[in-house]
């Protein structure tokens, strides 16, 4: 039970199929420890896990520093192939394209560089800029600017719809594209995986587990603490929408998962399927699911092993009530936004 790893072409490195998702480890998931953040960097490292995904705006550098000290440990080990991606764009005022100015591109890249403690950042993903961005031609030149300075190694994008990814595939040097993929997020299947394929770009499936929704642990009683996005952005009031619970309303969300769990009957755990089902999807390089303890991180680690025929047999079904599921309760809501 090992786990895979995928080299897409454009960035031309490998990554651990199930990256670790390091947003919990800075903030807005109520309060993890730095004995906690530490657990969960140590178990994914211990389960195969070479990719990190964190971001300058994580804490306001809390994630990163945490993760560049995971980087430092490691290296004292020996060589080791991490991939560490972060994230810029959010420190400005993220919602104005005025903030994407050479010099604080720039500046965040430094910051970066400086947490992570590297001189070459592996991967710089604008952090879901405002939809003008992205047809920005200025904003690129710095970004490949900085990749001929060797300060970054590649750069790509986090975006909210498939329209952005859609326009982000036009430009001849982006590496990768980050996106909400899950069984509650099926429109990017047809309209952004086989360009992506197609040319290369790796696909990182990002809010795997909807939240924590398709772990099937909640129920209409769950109550979030004031800091968790789940208590203070359900209607989008911080950030995008689609970010907490992938945009699904909490008690839809809850009879699909209810749906799906149905259609597994126990055969698998619904975060396993959900997991496996992602990188089954042709075109995905790797999906990054968060986690707040060491536990989480090893049990959603272990989803990075290739699928037994038996499981293979388990997530055929799944995939059908995956899809039926969709239809019937999700489409209407989230089709037309994301
Ligand atoms: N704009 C962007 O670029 C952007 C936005 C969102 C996320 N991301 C990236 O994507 C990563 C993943 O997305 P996400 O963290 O928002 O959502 P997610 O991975 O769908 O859900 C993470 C949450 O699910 C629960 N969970 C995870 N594994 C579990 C397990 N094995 N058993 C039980 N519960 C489990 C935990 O909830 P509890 O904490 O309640 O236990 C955890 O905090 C982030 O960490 C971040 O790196 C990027």
């Amino acid at each position: 039970m090992s786990m895979q790893y995928r080299t897409p072409q454009r960035l031309g490195r490998p990554l651990s199929v199930i990256g670790q998702g390091c947003w919990q480890i800075g903030a807005d998931w109520g309060e993890v420890s730095d004995d906690s953040a530490r657990a969960v960097l140590d178990a994914a490292l211990e389960a195969g896990v070479t990719f990190f995904d964190t971001a300058d705006v994580y804490g306001d550098g809390r994630s990163e520093n945490l993760v560049g000290a995971m980087r430092e440990r490691v290296a004292a080990d020996g060589p080791r192939p991490l991939f560490l991606a972060t994230k810029a764009s959010r420190r400005a005022d993220p919602f104005a394209p005025e903030s994407f100015t050479e010099e604080n591109l720039r500046a965040w890249v430094e910051r970066s560089r400086a947490n992570l403690g590297m001189d070459t950042l592996d991967l710089v993903q604008l952090h879901c800029p405002p939809p003008a961005i992205y047809r920005d031609d200025r904003v690129f030149d710095v970004l490949d600017a900085l990749v001929e300075e060797k300060k970054l190694a590649a750069w790509g994008v986090s975006v909210e719809t498939c329209e952005e990814a859609l326009i982000s595939l036009e430009r001849e040097h982006l590496a990768s594209i980050q996106i909400i993929l899950n069984p509650f997020r099926l429109k990017p299947l047809d309209e952004v995986l086989p360009t992506a394929q197609e040319q290369g770009v790796a696909i990182i499936a990002r809010v795997p587990l909807a939240s924590g929704l398709l772990t099937g642990k909640f129920s209409p009683d769950t109550r979030f603490a004031e800091n968790d996005h789940r208590r203070f952005n359900r209607h989008g009031e911080a950030f995008d929408q689609g970010e907490t619970f992938s945009g699904v309303d909490f008690a839809t969300g809850l009879s699909a998962v209810a749906r799906l769990e149905q259609a597994l009957d126990g055969a698998m755990t619904l975060p396993e399927a959900s997991l496996r089902w992602i990188l089954g999807r042709p075109g995905v390089t790797a999906a990054i699911p968060g986690a707040s303890s060491g536990d989480q991180a090893r049990s959603n680690a272990a989803a990075g092993s290739a699928p037994t025929p038996e499981q293979a047999a388990i997530l055929e079904r799944f995939d059908r009530a995956v899809h039926e599921t969709y239809e019937e309760l999700l489409r209407a809501e989230i089709h037309p936004r994301w």
